[in-house]
C-alpha cells in the first residue's frame, strides 16, 4: 500500500519539507530507497531494516520502495530513519495510515530500535512552525532544545517499539519538559580584574553601547585578550527570540550541551588565526555555519589579526555590512545570520613594542608597513574604534583598589541601550542599536550642530577619513551622547568619536 510520511532536511538553518513515499507489498524480497545521496542510502537501509527486525517486522517477505521527494533537493542525513519506518510500519498495516498523518518525523534509528538525536531539531521545528506544521515527533535526545518552541505539538520519542505504541493509541508520548528559560549560572571573568587601561575600557564600554566594533592595538600583555573576554558580560542578557536563535544555530552545529534547555549567554567565539575561509564565514558542504554565525548576537574575536589570511578576512566584509552569510547552492540560496559584534586585538608591529616606552622596538620601519599592510582597508574601515592600549604600569598592577566591576559597567550599558531602543521604536528604526543606523536615520537621530559639523568636516579632511567613515564616525558620536544622555551630539562627543577613529594617528601618539 502507498503510504506518505512528513520529515525534513536541513540547509543551514532553513528546512525543506521531504515528502517519504512507500510501497511495501508481498513480493520478491527487495529494499530500494531513492532520492537519498548513494552514501546515505546503504546506512539508512541497514538501520531500518535492523530496527524493523527488532520489533518482529521481517523485511525478507517484502518488496519495499522508498522514495524521497522532491528529487532534486539534497539530501544525505540520516534524520529521515524515523520517517520511513513509520511509512513501512504503515504501508504493511502495523500501524494505521491515519497515525502517520500530517506529522512531522525526525529521528536517527540505531540498529536495536533506539531513536538517537540530531542536530537542529530546533531550527526543524521552527521552520516546521513557519510552515504551519502541527505536530512533530522528535528523538527524546533533544528534548532540552524542543522545549524552547511554542505553538505547535511536539512529542519525544525513545524507540521505535514506543513510537508503535502510539501510533496505535496505546500510549501517549510525552512532551519536552526540558524548558527552564532561566540562564544557566555561569560566573562571568569580571571587568574589576583588570588594572589600568582607562582609554581601553572607555572604548569597550562605548562599542558595548552602541554595538560597535572594535580594534585593540597595544604591547604584548596589556591586558587586550582580556578585555575582549570581558566583554560579553557588559552586554544585555539575551531576548527570547535571540535566545532562540543562538540555541538553533549551536543545534544545527551540534555544539549543544544536555543543557540546552538552559537560556544561552552570549556567544564569545575567538577562532585562531589559521581559520579557514569555510571555517570563519561558512559554506562547503553541508554547508557548515562559519565562526561568524556561531557568534551571532554575541561577540566574534579576532586576536593577532594580521595573522590572519588576508583572503579569510577579506570574506568577513559582506557579512559584517549585510547581517548575513549567503551561500548559493545549484537550486537553493542559504542565508546564514551573521550580526555579531567584531572585536580584534594586534600588536603595534611584529615584536610587539613599537611605542612601549620601557622597552625598544626592534622592528624595521619596512617590517612595521609590511605588518599593517597585512591588514585589509577595507576590514579595518568597517571597524567604528580603534583605541590603542599603552603597557601597564606595574604600580597600576600593585594598586590594591578595584576598578568598576561588569555590574557597574554592565548597567551604563543597558541605560544607554534603553535610550536607542526606544529612539528606534520611536522613529521606526530598524536597528535598536546606533552601529545599524543608516546615514539618512543619523540626520534624524543625530542632527548636527553649526560647530558640531564643521569640526566633523574639519576631521575628515584632515585625516582623509572614507564616506564610510564618516558614518561611523556619527554613529559612535551618537553612542557617546547617548551614554552622556544628551539628547544633541556636540563637539566633544564628535572630538571623541573621531579620537576614536583614527588608526595612524593612535599609534603614532603611542610612539612618542
Ligand atoms: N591591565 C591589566 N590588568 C591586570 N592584569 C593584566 C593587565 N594586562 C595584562 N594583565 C595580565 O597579563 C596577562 C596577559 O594579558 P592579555 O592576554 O590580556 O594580554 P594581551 O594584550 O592580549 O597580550 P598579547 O599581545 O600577547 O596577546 C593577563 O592574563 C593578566 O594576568
Ligand atoms: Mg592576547
Amino acid at each position: 500500500m502507498h503510504v506518505i510520511a512528513l520529515s525534513a532536511t536541513l540547509l543551514g538553518l532553513d528546512a525543506e519539507p521531504v515528502r517519504v513515499e512507500v510501497d511495501a507489498a508481498r513480493h520478491v524480497p527487495s529494499f530500494e530507497i531513492v532520492g537519498l545521496a548513494e552514501t546515505s542510502v546503504r546506512g539508512s537501509r541497514v538501520r531500518v531494516k535492523s530496527a524493523l527486525g527488532q520489533i518482529g517486522l521481517d523485511l525478507s517477505e517484502y518488496r519495499v520502495i522508498v522514495n524521497l521527494a522532491p528529487a532534486d533537493v539534497r539530501k544525505n542525513e540520516s534524520s529521515f530513519d524515523l520517517a520511513i519506518a513509520v511509512a513501512i510500519l504503515a504501508s504493511v498495516g502495523v500501524v494505521p495510515v491515519e497515525s502517520i498523518d500530517g506529522v512531522l518525523f525526525l529521528g536517527e534509528l540505531s540498529l536495536s530500535g533506539a531513536v538517537h538525536p540530531l542536530r537542529g531539531v530546533l531550527a526543524h521545528l521552527m521552520n516546521a512552525k513557519k510552515r504551519g506544521d502541527r505536530r512533530a515527533i522528535v528523538p527524546h535526545g533533544n528534548e532540552g532544545e524542543a522545549g524552547f518552541i511554542s505553538g505547535i505539538d511536539v512529542r519525544t520519542v525513545e524507540s521505535l517499539a514506543e513510537m508503535i505504541q502510539s501510533l496505535r493509541g496505546d500510549i501517549e508520548l510525552p512532551r519536552p519538559t526540558g524548558a527552564r528559560r532561566v540562564a544557566a549560572s555561569s560566573k562571568v571573568d569580571n571587568l574589576d580584574e583588570v588594572h589600568g587601561q582607562f582609554g581601553a575600557r572607555r572604548a569597550l564600554e562605548i562599542a558595548a553601547s552602541g554595538g560597535h566594533n572594535l580594534l585593540m592595538i597595544g604591547p604584548p600583555g596589556s591586558g587586550k585578550t582580556m578585555l575582549a573576554r570581558r566583554l560579553p558580560g557588559l552586554l544585555p542578557p539575551l531576548s527570547n527570540a535571540e535566545a532562540l536563535e543562538v540555541t538553533a544555530i549551536h543545534s544545527v552545529a551540534g555544539l549543544l550541551t544536555s543543557n540546552a534547555s538552559f537560556r544561552p549567554s552570549r556567544p564569545f567565539r575567538s577562532p585562531h588565526h589559521s581559520v579557514s575561509d569555510v571555517g570563519l564565514i561558512g559554506g562547503g558542504e553541508g554547508p557548515r555555519l562559519g565562526e561568524v554565525t556561531l557568534a551571532h548576537h554575541g561577540v566574534l574575536f579576532l586576536d593577532e589579526l594580521p595573522e590572519f589570511r588576508r583572503s579569510t578576512l577579506e570574506g568577513l566584509r559582506l557579512p559584517l555590512e549585510d547581517g548575513v552569510v549567503t551561500i548559493s547552492r545549484a537550486r537553493a540560496k542559504a542565508t546564514f545570520p551573521a550580526q555579531p559584534m567584531l572585536v580584534c586585538a594586534m600588536n603595534p608591529c611584529p615584536c610587539g613594542f613599537l611605542g612601549d616606552g620601557t622597552r625598544r622596538c626592534a622592528c624595521s620601519a619596512e617590517r612595521v608597513r609590511t605588518y599593517r599592510s597585512r591588514l585589509s582597508g577595507p576590514l579595518l574601515d568597517r571597524i567604528d574604534i580603534h583605541v590603542v592600549l599603552p603597557p601597564v604600569k606595574v604600580t597600576e598592577l600593585q594598586q590594591t583598589s578595584r576598578d568598576e566591576s561588569t555590574e557597574t559597567v554592565g548597567a551604563r550599558v543597558a541605560s544607554a541601550r534603553e535610550v536607542q531602543s526606544s529612539r528606534a521604536s520611536r522613529l521606526g528604526f530598524a536597528s535598536h542599536v546606533n552601529s545599524g543606523l543608516t546615514l539618512r536615520e543619523l540626520e534624524t537621530a543625530a542632527p548636527l550642530s553649526a560647530r558640531s559639523a564643521e569640526l566633523l568636516a574639519s576631521a575628515l579632511t584632515m585625516h582623509a577619513l572614507s564616506a564610510r567613515a564618516y558614518t561611523r564616525v556619527l554613529r559612535v558620536a551618537r553612542t557617546i551622547a547617548d551614554m552622556a544622555g544628551e539628547v544633541d551630539v556636540s563637539p566633544e562627543h564628535i572630538a571623541e568619536s573621531v579620537g576614536l577613529r583614527v588608526f595612524e594617528r593612535g599609534l603614532r601618539s603611542a610612539a612618542t
